[in-house]
């Protein structure tokens, strides 16, 4: 059994031998976050403590099984929202004592590799990849709190090539959505936007770091307000906020696919540069940008391997990965937590 609640999303799914889904269930708190433009904590934490419970019950239920046929249960306790891990970590504790089953502590960057780990399932609607990645594994992590690559040697044993400096690829996502009046998440509704669009239309800054690996997307996301203010022929003062109802649909759409092209070229960039370098067996991308069909068709055309990816519902916050990695740790004999005392990480790094 994994359980999720970092963010917005509160998850459970239960996963046999660290390959097989059995049921993956989410349930988002993202809509009453819409109106403000991004996630608020306090909000997100109030509908985790709601849906905990039935959304376990419903993972359960949904693989056709119950609390005996579970070896384990692991649980995100970091990186993530204090009072959002908190739910997740307080209910696991106490069912791993109530259930007498082991308690696997998951760092949720760690996790969202793990779910290119799954290979079948009998639940509709998943397209799967039909082979495990191989070691040593390149992982591109791109998600709305990190932007990382890592060299997997073994499932535990790995090097953190580099990292954002300042925001994260998704991050930048969501803010660019927000200057351009698009719903958040700004993943998917900058690449939808960014359809009707000139990718090639205005040129964007890549920003260059002392160490290869790093990324940095705060200049780009400057970058693209100036933009939008020179396009309304108005200067640095223009409030971002009143830039939604001043641009047009066309300019919007020419912002959305320049900035989805750059930001996509500036981790696609370094995955090559890393694969030429340390020559892995298998590239995996990880993290709810991974559901990007621009970064997609970007690794696709530069890489000299084929990319098994996951499907999309895989990419964003979900139990499933957070059960696979359990699977590895139980499987591969991995220290289980204490379920008396173990506390949440906050500011967990990989
Ligand atoms: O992994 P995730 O669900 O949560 C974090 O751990 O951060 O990632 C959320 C991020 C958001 O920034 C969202 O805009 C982005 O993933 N995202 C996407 C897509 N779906 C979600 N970005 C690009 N294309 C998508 N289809
Ligand atoms: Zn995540």
């Amino acid at each position: 059994m994994g359980i999720e609640s970092s963010c917005d999303e509160t998850a459970a799914a239960v996963v046999e031998d660290g390959y097989k889904l059995l049921s993956n269930v989410v349930a988002s708190s993202a809509d009453l976050h819409v109106q403000y433009g991004g996630i608020v904590p306090e909000i997100a934490a109030r509908s985790h403590i709601e849906v905990i419970i039935p959304t376990v019950k419903q993972a359960l239920s949904d693989a056709k099984t119950d609390w005996n046929d579970i070896d384990g249960i692991a649980v995100t306790y970091g990186a993530g929202l204090g009072g959002s891990l908190l739910i997740g970590v307080l209910a696991a504790r106490t069912l791993s004592i109530v259930k007498r089953r082991p308690l696997y502590a998951i760092n949720h960057v760690e996790g969202h590799v793990y779910a290119n780990f799954l290979t079948e399932t009998s639940l509709p609607g998943y397209v799967l990849p039909k082979v495990q990645p191989k070691f040593p594994m390149l992982a591109l992590i791109v998600s709305g709190g990190h932007s990382q690559l890592v060299l997997f040697k073994n499932p535990f044993d790995y090097v953190l090539l580099g990292q954002t400096h300042d925001d994260a690829i998704g991050e930048a996502f969501d803010k660019v959505a927000r200057m351009l009046g698009l719903p958040y998440p700004g993943g998917p509704s900058v690449g939808q936007k960014a359809r009707e669009g000139d990718p090639q239309k205005f040129k964007l800054p890549k920003a260059k770091l002392e160490r290869k690996y790093d990324f940095s997307f705060s200049g780009i996301k400057t970058a693209v307000l100036r933009l939008a203010q020179e396009q309304i022929n108005e200067d640095f003062t223009f409030p971002s906020k009143d830039l939604p109802e001043r641009l047009s649909e066309a300019q919007k759409a020419d912002i959305a696919a320049s900035f989805q092209r750059v930001a996509v070229e500036t981790v696609v960039d370094k995955t090559i540069l890393a694969f030429e370098e340390f020559k892995p067996r298998s590239v995996v991308i990880a993290g709810g940008v991974a559901a990007s069909p621009e970064l997609r068709r970007q690794l696709a055309e530069r890489l000299p391997i084929e990319i098994n990816h996951t499907d999309p519902k895989l990419c964003t916050d979900n139990g499933a990965m957070i059960a696979a990695l359990g699977c590895f740790k139980a499987n591969l004999k991995q220290k289980a937590a204490n379920p008396y005392s173990l506390s949440i990480q906050p500011n967990l790094s990989m």
